[in-house]
């Protein structure tokens, strides 16, 4: 059975700085990109999201920024690899949409990733961390654990 499943992760000190090629959706707004990391992770077919939902869904979204909405970019790839989002509300943020290419896994991406979300969160005043995941998503539980996220 696969349940929801909140992992958290309290922000001390300053995270690392990553080295990673990362730009922000502000730098990229390409909603087609972002289609199609979603469409080829979670849903595909039908139910694929249309250009027009996801603005209508990130405009629903009062906390969504384009300053915080990040790419992985691989400069041998014309399109990015993986992107991520933080909504941040006082000292608690949270990370929502973390997808990568199935190809471009194990490659530190996420991390990358996560560690510029970790620092814009700590430089926006944010002091803990939540993800939502499913129990039944093992890669990204395992993922946030080795990240220190711990069951809410
Ligand atoms: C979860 C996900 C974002 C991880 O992306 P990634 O770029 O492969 O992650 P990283 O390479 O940065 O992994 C860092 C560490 O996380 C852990 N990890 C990541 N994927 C893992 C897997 N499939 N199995 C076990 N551990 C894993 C490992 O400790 C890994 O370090 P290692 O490769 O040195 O062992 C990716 O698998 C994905 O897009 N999954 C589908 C979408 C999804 O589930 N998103 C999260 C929604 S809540």
């Amino acid at each position: 059975m696969s349940l929801p499943l909140l992992l958290t992760k309290r922000l001390t000190v300053s995270p690392p700085k990553t080295a990673a090629a990362i730009l922000s959706y502000a730098a990229h707004a390409a909603p087609d990109d972002w289609l199609r990391l979603h469409g080829a992770i979670f849903l595909s077919g039908a139910d694929r999201w249309t250009t027009a939902r996801f603005q209508r869904e990130i405009t629903a979204r009062d906390w969504f920024s384009p300053q915080q909405m990040w790419w992985a970019i691989q400069p041998s790839r014309p399109q990015p690899i993986g992107v991520v989002t933080l909504e941040v509300a006082g000292e608690q943020g949270r990370i929502h949409w973390l997808m990568v290419d199935a190809a471009a896994r194990r490659q530190g991406v996420a991390s990358a990733l996560l560690g510029t979300l970790e620092q814009a969160a700590w430089d926006a005043g944010v002091r803990q961390l939540t993800a939502e995941t499913l129990s039944s998503w093992t890669p990204a539980v395992a993922f946030y654990r080795r990240h220190g996220y711990e069951t809410a």
